[in-house]
């Protein structure tokens, strides 16, 4: 779509801008219904219409409340989450996905998508990691780039969410996060600024909590200061939906666009408030007394009008498509990619589709639809093909035997409904079932329930909810020939890990889920997924949880990431805590091997390119890919640092005996700590180790470096 030019842009704005009252620029800057902010009808200028996001686009919400519309046209094409993007470690196939939304929305016409979301995944309880895109500011900047790319490159800007620091649920509105400037430079803000700086992105979402005292959704150093100024961002911030609670402030400190003001994001709203919204008559009656200047008011109405310029204004637009077959390929793929074998003892995976067997089919997560709930992600899926489905439908000679094996109720924003069905009985199912077969596929994990994956609230727990570890251990006695399928966007404790063969870690998959699963546990699909985010054994293994309440989820609203840049598997490394799963690790049906491990010199310049080489071979049976991962770490520095870090990665794909040469590249700048004391980056000289491997905790080589 031909781009319009910027320059005419700013002077239409410039032209609307001296036609527009001041009630009118006033109105442009508040909602006037839950997902839409007002045009100026007498000078034909549309209204801005929104929509989450990020893992399709959500069914059409009512104009003044949070209940859904019951329009029929809005079912679509549910995408896998965000996590199992990540988990593909293929920036490619995230401007594939991003494309294919927009083309929804699109559709659906809508402008503004709401996501994608790059918090960093802090603690195991979060109920909305599943939308974010893992625990490594190095591999979600990756990620997140291409998505907005493909998303706004057909008129539809992706808005980025949520800015910043919003890693738990509990107490999102009301914790004020207190963190070193190092952390927040070094891991909760990079792709945010990559989203901004390399992905262009038009809007930008505020956090629903608190920094330094002041929310996130007029924050005088989070927005006038380093989003707009240093990191000179051209496009609006909105609020998070009743994130703004000051006038004075929305005015002043960085807000151009405030909605769901009066209602808690989720459930509660109260009617006809947009009046009293803090940029509506409040912020009028300031600007009209003096008390804020009119070039605030302006400089909202130009970010605004520039966003509609870039979508819903651009004439080059074309109309989208919705629930085509591509958009459900893509679908299909990005879950088979994302889909992470975690542990294949005896090869139990793949199973053969083609055999006369009989397989149990065990778990909830095996039918339950898991598109609606959630939060504001959930989906009006047109179809979720469901895992028991997917695998019927493949393996056509097996005979599938199923039981529900425990039920969880039904998903409800900030509740909990207790389930229908009786768990006893159910297990007792399940175990004759387990019996009768030659092999069980268990699939269980969380879902979209309150208290699971899903917004509003965080786990209650580290282990599986719903008494699944109790009911698996009964399973592995009835059948030790016992695969795991868990279906979550979190990691969860695994009591009864060294007890089944097999384990995938298979997120949420949206529309296709039960043939993307089919996909790799019947082999045609060859597992390439790599974990987005370390999996400890134990709560108390991860860092954020090891420095106790004031850490997680804080002491009277008052939060301290004790941790600071030691998140996940930096944590891990750095204090030798032996993780359950590692950051990066996944298992593949073929073998790789990495040889001819070279680095361009070992000694180098700041500024210079540090590029690693290697050749590898697929040396199994099947096509496949594999992630070739470089981490480095500085040997004696003035400041605590992590182990290592993640500065590369490549995925190659291979047929069986194929060799290709890899090379990989960074810049020495990219190994810079955020110095404090200079409030700026700074690159140490002196000893570097790269790593180069396939995990974070399998490396095949290093290296000693020196910069100077
Ligand atoms: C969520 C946002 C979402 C918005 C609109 C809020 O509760 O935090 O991510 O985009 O609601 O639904």
């Amino acid at each position: 779509m031909p781009a319009q030019n910027d320059s005419s842009i700013e002077s239409k704005i410039d032209n609307i801008l001296s036609q527009l009252t001041i009630e009118e620029k006033v109105a442009m800057c508040h909602a006037q219904s839950k997902f839409s902010s007002p045009g100026v009808a007498r000078l034909g200028i549309p209204e801005l219409w929104m929509s989450d996001g990020p893992h399709g686009v959500r069914g059409e919400i009512n104009w003044d409340d949070w209940g859904y519309a019951g329009w029929t046209n809005d079912y679509a094409t549910a995408f896998p989450a965000l996590t199992c993007l990540a988990a593909t470690f293929n920036p490619d196939l995230s401007k594939e996905y991003g494309n294919a939304v927009s083309e929804e929305a699109l559709y659906r016409e809508k402008d503004v998508l709401l996501g994608p979301g790059v918090n960093i995944y802090r603690t195991p309880l979060n109920g909305r990691n599943f939308e974010y895109m893992g625990e490594d500011p190095y591999l979600a900047s990756k990620m997140v780039v291409p998505y907005i790319h493909g998303v706004q490159q057909n008129g539809v800007a992706a808005c980025l969410k949520h800015y910043v620091l919003n890693n738990q649920e509990v107490w999102r509105n009301k914790v004020n996060v207190k963190i070193s400037d190092r952390a927040l430079y070094e891991i909760y803000m990079p792709a945010f600024k990559a989203g901004v700086q390399e992905g262009k992105v038009w809007s930008i979402m505020g956090a629903y909590n608190k920094f330094e005292g002041q929310y996130c959704c007029h924050n005088e150093r989070l927005l006038n200061k380093i989003l707009k100024e240093d990191w000179a961002f051209d496009g609006a911030v909105i609020t998070d939906w009743g994130g703004a609670t000051n006038t004075k402030e929305a005015a002043l400190y960085g807000l151009d666009l405030e909605m769901g003001s009066h209602s808690d994001g989720l459930t509660v709203s109260a009617k006809y408030a947009y009046d009293y919204y803090y940029l509506a008559n409040p912020y009028l009656e300031m600007l009209k007394s003096g008390e804020v200047p009119i070039s605030t008011l302006d400089n909202k109405v130009r970010r605004i009008l520039r966003l509609m310029f870039r979508t819903t204004m651009n004439p080059n637009r074309g109309f989208g498509v919705m629930n085509n077959q591509e958009h459900l390929d893509v679908a299909r793929k990005i879950g088979g990619e994302g889909i992470v074998l975690l542990k294949n003892e005896g090869n139990f995976f793949p199973i053969d589709p083609v055999k006369n067997i009989t397989i149990a089919i065990i778990g909830e997560n095996a039918t339950k639809q898991l598109t609606p709930g959630g939060g504001s992600s959930e989906l009006k899926a047109k179809d979720e093909v469901s895992p028991l489905r997917g695998i019927k439908e493949r393996f056509k000679n097996a005979e599938i035997i199923h039981a529900m094996g425990y039920n969880s109720g039904p998903p409800q924003y900030g509740k909990v409904i207790p389930p229908k069905l009786d768990n006893d009985s159910l297990k007792t199912a399940a175990i004759s079932a387990a019996k009768q077969a030659d092999l069980v596929l268990f699939i269980g994990g969380l879902n979209k329930n309150h208290y699971q994956d899903c917004e509003g609230g965080d786990r209650l727990d580290y282990g599986l909810p719903f008494g699944q570890d109790e009911l698996l251990d009964e399973v592995v006695k009835a059948n030790p020939n016992t695969g795991v399928i868990l279906i979550s966007g979190n990691a969860v404790e695994m009591p009864w890990l060294g007890k089944i063969k097999g384990l995938m870690q298979a997120w949420f998959l949206g529309s296709q889920s039960g043939h993307a699963i089919a996909d790799v546990i019947s082999g045609e699909v060859n597992p390439s997924g790599k974990l987005p985010f370390t999996f400890p054994v134990k709560l108390e293994d991860n860092a954020a949880h090891y420095y106790g309440e004031i850490s997680y989820p804080g002491i009277d609203y008052e939060q301290e990431y004790k941790e600071d840049i030691l998140v996940g598997y930096r944590w891990h490394d750095t204090k030798k805590i032996k993780p359950q799963f590692a950051f990066g690790h996944g298992l593949s049906y073929t073998e790789f091997q990495l040889f001819n491990l070279e680095i361009n010199s070992n000694k180098f310049e700041k500024g210079q390119a540090i590029t690693l080489s290697c050749s590898v071979q697929n040396t199994g049976q099947r096509p496949g890919a594999e992630v070739i991962q470089v981490y480095v770490g500085k040997n004696k520095s003035k400041v605590p640092r992590a182990l290592k870090e993640l500065k590369g990665f490549k995925k190659i794909f291979l047929e069986p005996g194929a060799t290709e040469n890899v090379e990989i590249a960074f810049n020495t700048n990219d190994l810079a700590f955020y110095d404090e004391s200079i409030s700026d980056w700074s690159l140490e000289e002196g000893s570097y180790t790269v790593y180069v491997g396939n995990a974070s905790d399998n490396v095949s080589r290093t290296f000693k470096i020196r910069i100077k």
